[in-house]
Order: C-alpha cells, then sequence, then structure tokens
C-alpha cells in the first residue's frame, strides 16, 4: 500500500474483510513475537511466568483434580502451559501456527525430556486426534475467529476429547471486546519494534459493530525509509455468557461452569478474561 491509498482507505472495516489476524504465522514476526512471549516486563502475548505457574496449579489441582491426562493445548505459543502441565505428570499435544514459538516449545520440551509433542499447523485446518483428557485454548484466543470458524474448532475439541473429557476456554469478557472496538485511534514510532525491524511508525485505528457484536483493529506500518504502508487487521467477536454456553452446548458440551479468571476466582490482573470449563456431552444421556 501507498500512504494515498491509507488516506483512501474505506471508512469502516468490514470484520475480518481485511485480515484474520496479526501476522503469528509470518516467520520474521513469530521471531520477533517470541521475545514478547517470554519476556517478563509485561503480559502482551504470554502472561509471566509467575502468573502462569499459578493458573497451571489451578488447572492440575482443580480442574484436573491432579490426575495425569492426556492434554491438547490450542493456539499453545511457546508452550509455557503444555511444558509445565507436562512437568506435573500429564503428557501434552501443542498445536500452534507460529513456527518460530513451536520450534522453542519443541527445543524446551527436548531438553528436558518431557512428555510434549508440538505441531506447527493452523488449528482451524488441524486434525486433532483422539483421545484427550482435556483440550484448552486461552488467552482471548477463541474470540479472533469468525464464529464458523470458532465453532468448526469446538465441534472438533469435542470429538477429540475422550468420553468424559473437559474443554478449558479463557475467552473475554462482552464488555472488554466492546471496549477494544471503541479505543480511540493511537500511533506510536520506533527504530524496530513487533511489526518490524526497521524504523516505522504503527498507526492503529479501532471499530466497534454493534450490529454483529464485533471489534475490529486495523493497524498500518508505515516503513519510515520509503513510505511503504502494511496493512494488518484482527477482528474479535464478543459473546454474552448466555452465547458461550448455547455455542458450547451446541458443540456437543455440557455442565459448562464459568469461572471469573483462570485461577477460578477472581483475579485483579486478569479482568478482561474469563474461564469455561465444559464436559463432553455424554452421547448415553
Ligand atoms: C495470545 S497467544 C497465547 C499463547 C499461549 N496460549 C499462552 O497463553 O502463552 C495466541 C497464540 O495463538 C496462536 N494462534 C492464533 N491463531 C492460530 C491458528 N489459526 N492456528 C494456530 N495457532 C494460532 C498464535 O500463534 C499464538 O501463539
Amino acid at each position: 500500500m501507498k500512504l494515498l491509498d491509507l488516506v483512501r482507505r474505506s471508512v469502516t472495516p468490514a470484520p475480518w474483510d481485511e485480515g484474520d489476524n496479526i501476522p503469528w504465522n509470518d516467520p520474521d514476526f513469530s521471531e520477533r513475537m517470541l521475545k514478547e512471549h517470554l519476556s517478563q516486563k509485561h503480559d502482551a502475548a504470554s502472561r509471566r511466568m509467575e502468573k502462569i505457574e499459578e493458573q497451571v496449579d489451578w488447572i492440575h489441582h482443580k480442574v484436573l483434580l491432579g490426575r495425569p491426562t492426556k492434554i491438547l493445548d490450542l493456539g499453545c505459543g511457546p508452550g509455557l502451559y503444555a511444558s509445565r502441565l507436562a512437568r506435573r505428570g500429564h503428557t501434552c499435544v501443542g498445536i500452534d501456527y507460529s513456527p518460530a514459538s513451536i520450534a522453542y516449545a519443541a527445543d524446551c520440551a527436548g531438553q528436558e525430556n518431557l512428555r510434549c509433542t508440538y505441531l506447527h499447523q493452523d488449528i482451524r485446518q488441524a486434525e486433532y486426534g483422539a483421545g484427550f483428557g482435556l483440550v484448552m485454548l486461552i488467552y482471548g484466543e477463541l474470540n479472533v475467529f469468525r464464529p464458523d470458524d470458532a465453532k468448526s474448532i469446538l465441534d472438533k475439541a469435542s470429538r477429540a476429547l475422550a468420553g468424559d473429557g473437559l474443554l478449558l476456554l479463557e475467552p473475554h469478557t462482552f464488555a472488554v471486546v466492546q471496549k477494544i472496538g471503541e479505543q480511540l485511534p493511537a500511533w506510536y514510532s520506533a527504530e524496530s519494534g513487533l511489526f518490524s525491524e526497521g524504523p516505522h511508525l504503527c498507526l492503529k485505528e479501532n471499530f466497534w459493530d454493534p450490529s454483529s457484536s464485533t471489534a475490529t483493529i486495523r493497524y498500518f506500518i508505515v516503513d519510515a525509509s520509503t513510505g511503504e504502508v502494511t496493512r494488518h487487521a484482527q477482528s474479535f467477536q464478543a459473546y454474552t455468557d448466555a452465547q458461550y454456553r448455547s455455542l458450547l452446548t451446541e458443540c456437543g458440551f455440557e455442565d459448562v461452569e464459568i469461572f471469573p479468571s483462570l485461577l477460578g476466582i477472581e483475579d485483579a490482573t486478569q479482568q478482561s478474561l474469563m474461564a469455561i470449563v465444559a464436559r463432553k456431552r455424554d452421547k448415553t444421556t
């Protein structure tokens, strides 16, 4: 894109029309993003290790009741949850389409001989396998999928679970998705950053579409030396608690329980997210 295309862009983007997500799966971007996942200065991409340890403890003790379980972690990133769950005696499969994250996760598992297998695949197309006791999709990622893709991921998760297997989701609350969409435009300049190795401007604009309950963020990355503009877009579907419950029922789950956070209780540092645990529906009842 040229700067003039930016000036003449459509006023309001249709959700998901200008891109599925930020480019997690681009090799260079994924290398830069890996540094953000591992940074202990902030909770972008992945949370800091101390919080992850606490959340893994809740999953291990309260969700899995300490029983060794075969776990599928969808969008596992650098395996920060899967590796910790494996250290607590579980067997994990992680799927992610970020090449740098999957390479890092596999390397850590190899060094410690952990029972973790990592697959570099898009969870929309991947085959999940079968016989899992837990399938998890955390850190708000469910909301970034188009509703049809979210449904298909949850359908596949249900088929991948063993008879009484559990699903663990950590989606955004409705209010937070709306807030994302209602944020005012913002920009920053950087010599180097997540979206580009070289000097650039990042211009960001957000939209809330009340008719479809979706938020969209557009990022325009302006290369400071050439003026070339790269556009990325990311949309989020908002769901009410009732909509999460009916989506899960539609996808073959029952006993849907909603928790205020991935610690099972209020967590003042994680108020944009909630945790949902659901059981695969028993076909005999
Ligand atoms: C916010 S990060 C969370 C990573 C990890 N769950 C954590 O909490 O540390 C979201 C992850 O989802 C992955 N992701 C997003 N869309 C995906 C897709 N369609 N297929 C596979 N992975 C995807 C990204 O590459 C990224 O690693």
